[in-house]
């Protein structure tokens, strides 16, 4: 069934047909098109372009065709070419005459523009509520471990202690930046295209500050061109996934190295993890790399859009459809990843023993080492040279420098006293950072305060 019939001789091709419909995909919005629809007839009744019986036959109708579909009872079948189509077919099927005056003063192109920002506008929503419910999930990990001592990293050389609270909330960051980013997107993308009709407007005396309001945006768009024919809140969109899913990616990869036999920091749920069918001891970080792996078909389709946008003159053409899959799989993607994430964080259990064994062992503490000689009045460059001396002693033996005996650090520095067991304690080191954005248990309780302070702000 087609909307064009007019001017057309010839039934399609059915490959043509095939290759050109987009209901197979876009029937996911069909809740949006069908509100945007009531909000158009509602406009149009106000400004007296259809009567009040038609806009009443129309809601009506649509309505009920919306329950149907919710149910299950309305099958989208092959004929239509689009969502847009199938639903005013469905209504003039059941309401008749009214039904064909629905269209008055649209085009699809404004109303796929209108669909697709309605969609994307709650699902930027949804995205940065479950964010927030990882957000919660780590500061809650924060606040029970501001005295888990563990080895920071540079290079994946151990470097300086931190605790579990300090690591994980550097996580806590990058997912808040992401929900600031998703906060900015909705509210730059809350713009109404509906009434630029295909391109340039319409001759009815649409209100389209009326539409606007009764579908909740900020206003109207300005500039019908663009308004058909502009994807950038899916671009912004897809954007923000990345960054989501990258982060998701890095962590997942922290907790994959984590878990790892080697490590043994973490030890991920067996409700998270899955078994070898040949090797009976393995219990593999699946869910972990997975979620790192999806990384990159988030990517894709952000590069997939980017790419068919870059040359599309203005106003709509039909390149434009392709937005739909691939965005709609991103958004699927990060929305399970951070489901699931969340879950595998929440029930997974944190050596503490271990990661502060490794603290140790690592000599994370021969800066603070050198830091002593030079409240001692020694040069840094000097200590920098004795500890390293201490350190190449240890690693001949196996010992951590905590191990040493007083006699055996005096023996490279005199300046080495009693106190010195105390200044290199994994504790001292990491109490003794207390400047803003430090480890410090005080520095960071204050910085937890102002998590849970942030976390309670874009309440979307
Ligand atoms: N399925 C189309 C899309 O997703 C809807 C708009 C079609 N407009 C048109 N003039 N063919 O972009």
């Amino acid at each position: 069934m087609k909307l064009w019939g007019g001017r057309f001789t010839k039934e399609e091709d059915q490959l043509v047909h095939e290759f050109n419909e987009s209901l197979s995909f876009d029937r996911r919005l069909y809740r949006q098109d069908i509100e945007g629809s009531i909000a158009h007839v509602t406009m149009l009744a106000r400004q007296g372009i259809v009567t009040e019986e038609d806009r009443d036959a129309i809601t009506g109708g649509l309505r009920e065709i919306l329950e149907e579909i919710e149910q299950g009872k309305l099958e989208f079948t092959k004929e239509y070419e689009d969502i847009h189509s199938f639903v005013e077919a469905k209504l003039t099927e059941r309401i008749g005459e009214p039904g064909k005056r629905l269209h008055t003063g649209r085009s699809r192109n404004d109303q796929v523009a209108l669909d697709m920002k309605l969609y994307c506008r709650e699902q930027t929503r949804e995205l940065s509520r479950l964010v927030r419910e990882l957000e919660q999930v780590l500061l809650t990990v924060m606040e029970e471990n501001l005295e888990t001592y563990m080895p920071g990293f540079t290079h994946m050389q151990k470097a300086q202690p931190v605790t579990l609270a300090h690591h994980v909330g550097a996580y806590f960051e990058m997912f808040e930046r992401d929900r600031s980013r998703l906060h900015d997107i909705a509210e730059r993308m809350n713009y109404c295209p509906l009434g630029a009709g295909a391109l340039a407007g319409t001759t009815y005396p649409l209100d389209r500050n009326y539409t606007a309001e009764l579908l909740g945006f900020a206003g109207p768009t300005l500039n019908s061109m663009d308004s058909v024919s502009d994807r950038d809140y899916v671009i912004e969109l897809l954007s923000a996934l990345s960054t989501i899913a990258m982060h998701l990616s890095r962590f997942s990869e922290e907790i994959i190295i984590w878990n790892s036999n080697e490590y043994r920091f973490v030890e991920i749920d067996d409700a998270y993890s899955t078994g070898s069918s040949i090797m009976p001891q393995k219990k593999n970080p699946d869910i972990a790399e997975l979620v790192r792996g999806k990384t990159g078909r988030v990517y894709g389709a952000l590069v997939a859009i980017l790419t068919t946008m870059k040359g599309i003159p203005l106003a709509y053409n039909k390149d434009m459809q392709e937005d739909k899959e691939l965005t709609f799989d991103a958004i699927d993607t990060v929305k399970n990843c951070l489901t699931l994430f969340t879950g595998m964080i929440s029930t997974m259990t944190f050596r503490k023993d271990v990661m502060e064994q490794s603290a140790k062992r690592g000599f994370t503490n021969a800066t603070d080492a050198a830091d002593y000689l030079v409240n001692h009045g020694v040069p840094f460059r000097d200590a920098h040279g004795i500890v390293g001396q201490l350190v190449l002693y240890c690693i001949d033996r196996g010992i951590a420098l905590d191990d040493m005996s007083l006699s055996e650090f005096q023996a490279v520095s005199p300046v080495f006293e009693e106190d010195i067991y105390q200044a290199i304690s994994m504790k001292t080191c990491v109490e003794r950072r207390t400047t803003v954005g430090a480890p410090g248990p005080e520095a960071m309780k204050q910085a937890i305060q102002m998590c849970r302070e942030r976390l309670e702000k874009w309440e979307q």
